[in-house]
């Protein structure tokens, strides 16, 4: 089957078996997110799966596509794409592991046409620690699956992945227990990961053997379901999600959840039974069409053809859910999808406009499902060719750099500023140098892998700010609502109790936003008081300052207040709010700053703290929204 056939016969399936087909979310998640991009069909239907009802009822089947974009550099293998399509199917509450797991068994066999014999399949060894059971639901369902075609299927406690390796697996073993860093699911990752208030379960992953490919031992000593070597491809993980993280472990969710995602990429490539993902139908094609332009052969130029394939798609993808080259987020993705596929390019020796060759072939492989991409083609392609104009200039000039650097050698900071700066990755400098005869300094590659994970430092430490800290700006307005926040932190705590802890932060010029642990909706007069305190410490004039302490000190002996989850280093900044007339701080928090100096600077023009929201943000947590009016 074609994966187009693939995708129409899955949603055929769930349909008669009574789902609602719901349409894809865009790749840039709407409303509040912590992520750039839907990287899970899941991701946009948690407030359902924690309780909420869904417009179309318990049963829902999508294609959702998704994007994951942490390692764009190890694009080029022969099963990574950084933009894939997700299959699910979902019981709200429905049905759970007796109907889930033949249904999934059925479609791949019996639709899709998959020898049985080649499907290895994984479950949940429980976690004591955490008091979480052992999923021998699963193993006996599969097991009896398997002996019904005469499979024979033994059931395997593998443990973690590195026992994995050492172990090995034997003749007849099919059903493997792994522990909860391969079979459990939560979008934070294994139990001990997960935040409050976040839902998450054990976990069956199916994988298809791939035919002809030998384990390799570079990575690690045995082959087994879960080894990198590529042998055994992952082709759909059920998740049943049933279990919410409370402060102290895991309680049960109202209602047991499916969660089923597939990657139907992988699901063709199985079903062609290749080595190679990029010869399924919704790549193959691309490929084909790069080898014209290139005169090249995918042979003899795998990898960058495979980059450009998968970097255009998603590029496109992008392009249509409304994203825009640029330097900041979600942009700042697309443009090194883009470059990097410029930069393939060239080495294919297509340099001429190829993103407008490209583009319409990609959108032709999406009539049918996502008509979107060939209703807005030619507004796609302008934004990839300003794209592309943009980065041939600045490679420009970068070469005319290039020629400045080089008279006495180059070094490694000197490649990585071409790298910083022009986008000229390590390759090309390199190859550039060769061809002008210029030397490269003994140390370059020492010196440029410094200045990179210096860069990757002040990256991560941005990032950081960002999504963690919540804090958008720094103007003036941004500081009195951060200031604010302090203020009602200490507050809450003083009229709810010291249950009462950050679980997240986040500020624009008009209003501070702050979701904290506490069970019930707090009562007007609890909402009052927590006002009257904050403004009455505002009118106190509290004096703001910092001062760095030892980590165990500060969140020990001084009792300083931090968020949920977060992780220090061995000093931290901390900002204390006080009153000249009182011995001790009002408030006293771990925080990056910035604040304003004098608390009164909140009362400027006339303006008063007032609480404008109360409500659940998610179970165990509630989210507050306030104001200076
Ligand atoms: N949410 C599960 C996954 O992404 C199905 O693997």
């Amino acid at each position: 089957m074609t994966a187009q056939e693939i995708r129409k016969a899955y949603l055929d399936f769930f349909k008669k078996r009574g789902h609602e087909v719901i349409p894809r979310a865009l790749l840039v998640p709407q409303g509040e997110s912590t992520v750039l991009f839907t990287g899970s069909g899941m991701q946009p239907l948690i407030p359902y799966l924690l309780g909420e009802e869904h417009p179309k009822g318990v049963r829902l089947t999508d294609s959702q596509t998704c994007l994951r974009a942490d390692d764009i550099e190890e694009i080029g293998d022969n099963r990574h794409t950084t933009f894939f399509e997700m299959l699910g199917n979902w019981s709200l509450g429905d049905y759970f592991k007796q109907e889930q797991l033949p249904w999934f068994f059925e479609f791949l066999v019996d639709v899709v046409g998959l020898n049985p014999e080649k499907l290895y399949v994984t479950a949940f060894s429980g976690e004591s620690e955490f008091g979480l059971p052992k999923d021998e639901v699963s193993a006996k369902l599969w097991q009896k699956m398997f002996e019904e075609k005469s499979i024979k299927a033994n059931i395997v406690d593998m443990g973690s992945e590195a026992d994995g390796y050492k172990r090995g697996m034997k003749q007849d073993e099919r059903i493997f227990y792994y522990d909860g860093s391969k079979n459990w699911w939560a979008p934070e990752g294994k139990p001990g990961d997960m935040s409050v208030g976040q839902p998450g379960g054990p976990d069956s992953e199916v994988f298809f053997e791939i035919s002809g490919i030998e384990h390799n031992p570079e990575f690690g000593e045995n082959c087994h379901p879960n080894c990198d070597c590529g042998r055994f491809i992952e082709i759909g993980n059920s998740v049943f999600m049933e279990y919410l993280r409370s402060a102290d472990g895991f309680e049960k969710l109202p209602k047991q959840n499916v969660d089923f995602g597939g990657g139907l990429e992988r699901i063709a490539q199985a079903s062609i039974d290749s080595d190679d993902m990029f010869k399924i139908s919704l790549l193959w094609p691309i490929i084909e069409k790069l080898e014209k332009l290139s005169k090249t052969n995918y042979e003899d130029k795998t990898e960058d053809m495979r980059v450009i394939a998968d970097h255009l798609r998603g590029a496109m993808f992008l392009a249509v859910d409304g994203v825009k080259p640029s330097n900041k987020a979600q942009g700042y993705v697309m443009r090194r999808l883009m470059r990097r596929a410029i930069l393939k390019a060239f080495n294919l020796g297509v340099e001429q406009n190829f993103v407008q060759e490209i583009a319409p072939v990609i959108a032709e492989l999406y009539r049918d499902d996502f008509p979107e991409l060939l209703e807005n083609e030619q507004k796609v392609i302008d934004i990839l060719i300003k794209e592309e104009k943009a980065f041939k200039q600045t490679l420009r000039k970068g070469l005319r750099e290039f020629e400045k650097l080089t008279p006495d050698g180059l070094t490694g900071e000197e490649i990585f500023k071409l790298y910083d700066t022009y986008g000229f990755p390590v390759e090309l400098s390199t190859e550039e140098a060769m061809k002008r005869g210029v030397e490269l300094h003994d140390n370059w590659q020492k010196d440029f892998d410094t200045k990179m994970a210096e860069q990757r430092e002040r990256s991560q430490t941005a990032a950081k700010g960002t999504f963690k800290g919540g804090l958008g700006g720094q103007t003036l307005q941004h500081k009195k609502y951060h200031t604010a926040t302090h203020l009602m932190y200490q507050a809450l705590r003083d009229v709810l109790g010291d249950h009462v802890i950050q679980h997240g932060s986040n500020i624009t010029e008009e209003r501070l936003r702050f979701d904290f642990s506490h069970t019930e909706k707090m009562t007007d007069d609890q909402i009052k008081k927590v006002e009257n305190i904050v403004n009455d410490q505002i009118s106190k004039d509290l004096k703001i300052t910092w001062q760095e302490y030892p980590t165990e000190e500060a969140t020990g002996k001084l009792g300083a207040l931090g968020q949920f989850g977060d992780r220090y280093g061995d000093t931290v900044k901390v900002y204390s709010m006080q009153s000249n007339d009182e011995e001790k701080p009002f408030s006293f928090e771990i925080c990056g700053g910035p604040h304003v100096e004098h608390s009164l600077q909140l009362f400027e023009e006339d303006k008063k703290f007032k609480i404008v929201k109360e409500q659940s943000s998610s179970a165990g947590i509630r989210r507050i929204k306030a104001v200076l009016k």
